[in-house]
């Protein structure tokens, strides 16, 4: 049985008298099957499972989708209860920002200002600051994170690596349509035509994945995009990089070691984000070792 609470008292209410790991699942509500991974793993993990749905007005930007994102909650509950969430959060902006707009945030630094922060000012700011108050008020041990939003899930870790903050941050892997369209709330907003454009982000990484070095993955996902920018209607791309896990910067064209190939492009009104995990190997005398087909 799935209790869903508003308040931070109802949240508490909910759950006295529970033992055992708690892990929690953050969420903007409108629901799919990515998220329902992330739920999986809770459930499989933890002895209460609590998933907050909260739609921040901090990491919207002002001519961003805040307004139209999609708020679906007695859908987002019915998931929950199929798949044995113990307590769905739901608070109104006053819960979670009792003082109105916060005078203290959290800065992201260096990492908070590439790739998705440089297109979105404020953005991780907003993020970290309300997954730093919903790890406050939901006080979990674990907290289950998509890789899909890669730097995002970078940034909370190094947040409660610096922060000290007492839980596990685990990333989830991505959640992708057969077509490899990589799952997310904001696919609702494409029409067909759109969509069928839309899959050259996830074929952009799928054709940089089959290279051996940063230069050759670089360039097969661009070419990808590029063909992709011709098409009707026509992909803008905002950013292709190929960056290290860790800081999201760009690595050298001989980089050998993990990195993401991370890609955000526009397709109509919407704007999608997508990224891949790769091992570079080291560069070898007989010729080129590949990386493997992740995107796909
Ligand atoms: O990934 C999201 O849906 C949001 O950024 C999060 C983590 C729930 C914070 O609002």
């Amino acid at each position: 049985m799935t209790r869903v609470v508003h308040s931070r008292a109802d949240l508490e209410a909910a759950r006295a008298g529970r033992f055992g790991d708690t892990a929690v699942v953050m969420t903007m509500g409108a629901l799919h099957e990515g998220h329902l991974a992330l739920i999986r793993a809770a459930r499989a993990s933890a002895k209460t499972v609590i998933v907050t749905v909260f739609v921040n007005p901090l990491q919207f930007g002002p001519n961003e989708d805040f307004d139209r994102y999609p708020r679906t909650l007695d859908e987002d509950v019915r998931m929950c209860e199929e798949a044995e969430v113990d307590v769905v959060f739901a608070p109104a902006v006053d819960d979670v920002y009792p003082g109105g707009t916060p005078m203290v945030t959290v800065h992201p630094g260096a990492m908070g200002d590439v790739l998705e922060g440089a297109f979105r000012p404020g953005f991780f700011g907003g993020v970290l600051t309300v997954v730093n108050k919903l790890l406050n008020l939901t006080a979990p041990d674990v907290a289950y994170f998509g890789q899909k939003d890669a730097q995002q899930l970078a940034l909370v870790r190094r947040m409660a690596l610096d922060f000290n903050l007492p839980v596990e941050i685990v990333g989830v892997p991505t959640v992708r349509e057969p077509d490899g369209l990589a799952l997310s709330s904001r696919n609702r907003y494409l029409s067909t035509e759109e969509r069928t454009t839309a899959l050259a982000l996830s074929a952009a990484l799928a054709a940089g994945a089959q290279q051996a070095t940063a230069a050759g993955i670089r360039s097969a996902a661009r070419a990808v995009l590029d063909r992709a920018a011709a098409a009707d209607p026509p992909l803008g791309t905002d950013y292709l990089a190929l960056v290290g896990p860790d800081d999201f910067l760009e690595v050298a064209d001989d980089h050998a070691g993990d990195a993401i190939l991370a890609v955000a492009a526009r397709v109509g009104g919407t704007r999608l984000i997508d990224n891949v995990p790769l091992r570079i190997a080291a560069a070898h005398p007989a010729g080129g070792e590949k990386n493997g087909d992740e995107a796909r």
